[in-house]
């Protein structure tokens, strides 16, 4: 079985992190987003991954070899000239994802986390026998992603609206198809929309059917998103193996510490923390509700909550930064320093608070 996953897309939502690296390998729970994906197609069977890209492909392709052998999975590329949306690139990899066997193939969206339930997901594609199934969860905003309106009983979608100016409904696209071949021949090679032009009409034509997914789902394409993410995964890990979360004195539900990072004395860690290798947390520090990349240094008695600190950044003793905080890659925080809200760019140094939410270039 194939998967393509929809990669392009310059992630400007998840500046600074995306300045640094394609938002597919910013890393999440300490592990690059799109190897999330990967590893649970892997699980159910499927041989060959086809990353559909627009953006950076010899970072990605550099990264993801190392992963191939690793995980023992096809992974190849499919690189646009042009952004072609959502659809195109499903036209460019035509001769990737069709083989003999006329098995559907999943797709999805590089940015949505969940507890991936494609086994299932199979056998409602092989019940309903429609040409196209999709993954729908239910949210409190619905209009920010594509809205689906479907029969309770079968799944058959009535209607597919993407992004709703006015209120449809609140079951939502969470970003996972599982298409029959014959899909493909509705789509042209051009800049396209699968979510504005391509469901619509299968919806139209009775051949798209939704499945609501069971367990979490989010994504994490934007900062608060992402931090209410790891919430939910770590939850969601407590659950299926809490053996990979901290335990101890200074931990606080739910944290994930790199078995390389290095916690001082005194420290008080959780909830909802991802802590990344080679981290260095001096004594006292107080963390909870963000994500420390890899190679952070977290000084004496600095207290962080819902943020996110960046590759290789410092943060100086006695700091104090919350409220969304996002550090790009290499950025230091002097001591004794508050940010609120502060969207710092790549290699800065910050000498002076930030007392409300601003950009920092
Ligand atoms: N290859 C390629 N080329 N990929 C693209 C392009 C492109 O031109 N444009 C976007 N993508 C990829 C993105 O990288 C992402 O993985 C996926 O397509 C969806 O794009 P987003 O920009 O993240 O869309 P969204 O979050 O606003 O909305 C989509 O996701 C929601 C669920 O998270 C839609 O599919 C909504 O219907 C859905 O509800
Ligand atoms: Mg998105």
């Amino acid at each position: 079985m194939k998967a393509l996953i929809l990669v392009g897309g310059f992630g400007t939502r998840l500046r600074p992190l995306t300045l640094s690296v394609p938002k597919p390998l910013v890393e999440f729970a300490n592990k690059p987003m799109i190897l999330h994906q990967i590893e649970a197609l892997k699980e159910i069977g499927v041989t060959e991954v086809v990353l559909a890209i627009n953006y950076q492909p010899e970072v990605m392709l550099n990264f993801l070899k190392e992963f191939e052998a690793k995980l023992g999975i096809k992974i190849t590329c499919s690189q646009e000239t042009e952004p072609l949306g959502t659809a195109g690139p499903l036209a460019l990899a035509r001769d990737k994802l069709i083989d003999d066997s006329g098995e559907p193939f999943f797709v999805l969206n590089s940015d949505v986390i969940s507890e991936y339930p494609l086994k299932e997901m199979i056998e409602f594609h092989k019940a309903h026998g429609g040409e196209a199934s999709i993954m729908v969860t239910k949210v409190d905003e619905p209009s920010k992603y594509g809205v689906v309106v479907m029969e309770e009983s079968t799944g058959k979608v009535e209607r597919f609206v993407e992004k709703p100016k006015i209120f449809v409904g609140n079951k939502i696209n969470a970003g996972i198809y599982l298409l029959n071949p014959s899909v493909l021949n509705r789509i042209e090679l051009r800049p396209t929309s699968i979510e504005k032009e391509v469901f619509p009409k299968i919806a139209a034509d009775k051949q798209l059917y939704g499945m609501v997914l069971p367990g979490f789902w989010m994504d994490i394409g934007q900062p608060r998103d992402y931090i209410t993410g790891l919430r939910l995964y770590l939850d969601s890990l407590r659950k299926k193996s809490s053996s990979r979360l901290a335990t101890g004195p200074h931990v606080v539900g739910n944290v994930l510490v790199d078995e390389t990072a290095k916690i001082g004395d005194g420290c008080l860690i959780g909830p909802d923390v991802a802590i990344g290798p080679g981290c260095v947390v001096e004594s006292g520090v107080r963390l909870s509700r963000c994500t420390v990349m890899r190679g952070v240094r977290i000084k004496k008695h600095a207290c962080i909550s819902s943020s996110i600190i960046g590759w290789h950044s410092t943060v100086g003793q006695w700091a104090r930064v919350e409220n969304m905080t996002i550090l790009g890659e290499d950025v230091h925080v002097c001591d004794e320093i508050y940010s609120n809200g502060g969207v710092v760019l790549p290699h800065k140094e910050i000498k002076s608070s930030i007392l409300k939410p601003e950009i920092v270039m």
